[in-house]
């Protein structure tokens, strides 16, 4: 078997719309690409790419998966073959099977070791008068204490273009690695090998077995851009790290406090705050959400101050909520973000930010202070304007007991009695509801248009139980970690609960090959499935991705569901049983006379 990361690190430089746009043209389509499906006749393109899942499917034929689904149907292809060619295409050399733990293993620790090299020249750079005066000074003048600078091995890149690739020579680094590592790049014109961060503060990234992964560089005035960063390396994804969370780990069961800049991060440890963590110049990604539910239950978020911090505290909030962390958000006052805040404070710092961690906002009250800061509520149609998006955000609310209490909360601030917004949630509901009805209907009509369910028979004995199975398996397949659980047999459910041969074979499937910590790839089901099982798993995983809920809650109610429904229907499976034999057996009767 390869393993998740190969395959990930394939699928990651084998763009799929790059890849299929080669065989189909492609049109944009929103965040989508339609094109005519290369895999069945037709007029009206129905063949979509989904840059955001990466996969494509046809809402024709059915056909679906991911680019190694694709690369098999098209070029008729068995999995490892299919992988074979586009490992070629990125450039990755594939392991063998027996070895191919070691050559992986051996690339990454080079760069590791090169990059503990490099961290140590950095920081004795900034100790170095004649080389990090500068640097040093504009740390010290940015309040971090000498002890603060160790802790988190802050160094200094000198203003040359030779200074690190010299010393990484010394120490025996080829220039290839040098590059590959992110640490100098090759010169055009001579071919040799220059200094890749200059003239910077270097923020070391310590992952959290204490391997240093990449680096972060500020620059000391205005220049632009302010951070260089160490790109995707053998030893390194920017989505599944967070800056600090080497310390942070260990302190922050309760709690984890995270925020979108590096010196946020140090200033908050530096003041007593040691389960602060940042993003590493991206928006969170669901990865590093799974990564931060592993090592806690309660993450505050706190970015900037300003409105793209407030909106991408929004976003974060979702990603965080679907792996079932309690999140809450908390605004600076006074303060663009939470290192000037600090600063700001003195000697009362700690205290004061104390106090905001603990008035921090759950979700809802936060999304409602929103509301209410862009309208002026003494206006009547203002009030009217906040009351109906709060009515949509209420009505996203999957528990009842829930959107009840903030119906009243609603209700008192907007003085707009309970019942008419009590109302108001339900129609938003409802035509959610409607809407996604409307696309599951067409979906299906187009799956069974004339033939039948070819994928899943089972499909029309019992619609119930199988659409519940989708919807489990959808979300075991987005958030794989889910999948884990059931390993653990934290959720309850076995293949005994399934109702359908064919989702009950998708569900032992994925779990033979998902591992304990969660990692698991999508694609691994290529190596069982063909393209119209593969494109029937796609649309489960795409359906679940639409909506907004997708947390375990909703993973539990969907087995008990299923349970439910292969409960009820046992009995009139039977009556069904029958009739089809009484009519089979008139049929017969018919044709003999
Ligand atoms: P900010 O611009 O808010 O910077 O970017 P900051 O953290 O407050 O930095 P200081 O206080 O001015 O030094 C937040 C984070 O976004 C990433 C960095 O990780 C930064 O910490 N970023 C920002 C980049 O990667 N590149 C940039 O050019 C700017
Ligand atoms: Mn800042």
């Amino acid at each position: 078997m390869i393993s998740p990361e190969i395959i990930e690190e394939i699928k990651y430089r084998c763009d799929i719309t790059d890849v299929i746009s080669t065989y189909v043209p492609l049109k944009r389509a929103g965040s989508n690409y339609n094109g005519h499906c290369p895999f069945h006749s037709e007029r009206t393109p129905s063949f979509t790419v989904f840059p955001a899942t990466r996969s494509f499917y046809c809402f024709g034929c059915g056909a679906g998966g991911d680019v190694v689904t694709f690369i098999m149907k098209r070029e008729n292809l068995d999995y490892r073959s299919a992988l074979e060619m586009l490992a070629k295409r990125a450039g990755i050399e594939l392991p063998r099977e027996e070895r191919r733990e070691d050559t992986g293993a051996i690339k990454r620790e080079r760069i590791l070791s090169m990059n503990r090299d490099a961290a140590r020249f950095f920081h004795a750079c900034l100790y170095d008068p004649n080389l990090g005066a500068n640097g040093l000074r504009y740390l010290t003048e940015r309040g971090l204490s000498g002890a603060t600078i160790k802790h988190f091995g802050l160094g200094f890149a000198p203003d040359s273009f030779g200074n690190v690739t010299d010393h990484l020579t010394k120490l025996g680094y080829t220039a290839e690695e040098m590059s590959v590592g992110f640490l100098c790049g090759i010169s055009k014109k001579s071919g040799r090998p220059y200094d890749y961060f200059r003239n910077r503060v270097i923020f070391p990234i310590i992952d959290v077995t204490g391997n240093v992964v990449a680096f972060g560089g500020r620059v000391m005035d205005d220049s632009v851009p302010k951070y260089l960063n160490t790109s995707d390396t053998p030893a390194f994804k920017k989505s599944r790290n967070l800056f600090a969370l080497n310390y942070a780990k260990s302190k922050c069961a309760d709690r984890l406090i995270l925020c979108e800049g590096y010196m946020d991060v140090i200033a908050l440890h530096a003041h007593g705050f040691e389960n602060a963590v940042a993003t590493l110049g991206t928006a969170i990604t669901p990865e590093q959400a799974r990564i931060m539910a592993k090592y806690t239950k309660q993450v505050i978020i706190s970015y900037d101050s300003d409105e793209a911090g407030q909106r991408a505290a929004n976003k974060a909030m979702k990603l965080l909520s679907e792996v079932g962390l309690d999140v809450r958000v908390l605004r600076v006052t006074g303060a663009k973000d939470p290192d000037e805040f600090l600063r700001k404070n003195g000697t009362a710092a700690h205290e004061k930010f104390k106090l905001l961690l603990d008035n921090s906002r759950a979700q809802f009250e936060f999304k409602l202070d929103g509301v209410l800061s862009r309208h002026d509520i003494s206006i009547i149609d203002e009030r009217i304007k906040a009351a109906a998006e709060l009515c949509r955000i209420i009505s996203e609310v999957y528990s009842e007991a829930e959107r009840d209490v903030y119906i009243g909360v609603v209700s008192d601030k907007l003085e707009i009695p309970r019942d008419s917004l009590k109302n108001d949630v339900k129609r938003a509901m409802r035509e959610r509801e409607k809407s996604q009805k409307k696309e599951e209907i067409q979906a299906v009509i187009n799956k069974t248009a004339g033939y039948g369910d070819r994928v899943n028979p089972d499909m029309v004995k019992n619609t119930g139980a199988v659409n519940a199975e989708e919807n489990i398996l959808g979300i075991l397949l987005l958030y794989p970690e889910n999948l884990a659980a059931v390993k653990k047999g934290k959720i309850e459910l076995s293949s005994t609960d399934f109702f359908s041969e064919f989702n009950r074979k998708v569900f032992e499937e994925a779990l033979a090959r998902c591992d304990d910590t969660g990692k698991f790839d999508f694609s691994l089901l290529n190596e069982v499935f063909d393209v119209d099982s593969m494109g029937r798993i796609t649309s489960m995983v795409i359906k679940r991705r639409r909506l907004k809920e997708n947390g375990t809650e909703l993973l539990c109610d969907m087995i008990s569901r299923l349970r439910e429904e292969t409960r009820h229907r046992k009995n009139e499976g039977d009556d069904m049983a029958q009739i089809a034999d009484i009519l089979a057996s008139q049929r017969n009767k018919l044709k003999k006379t």
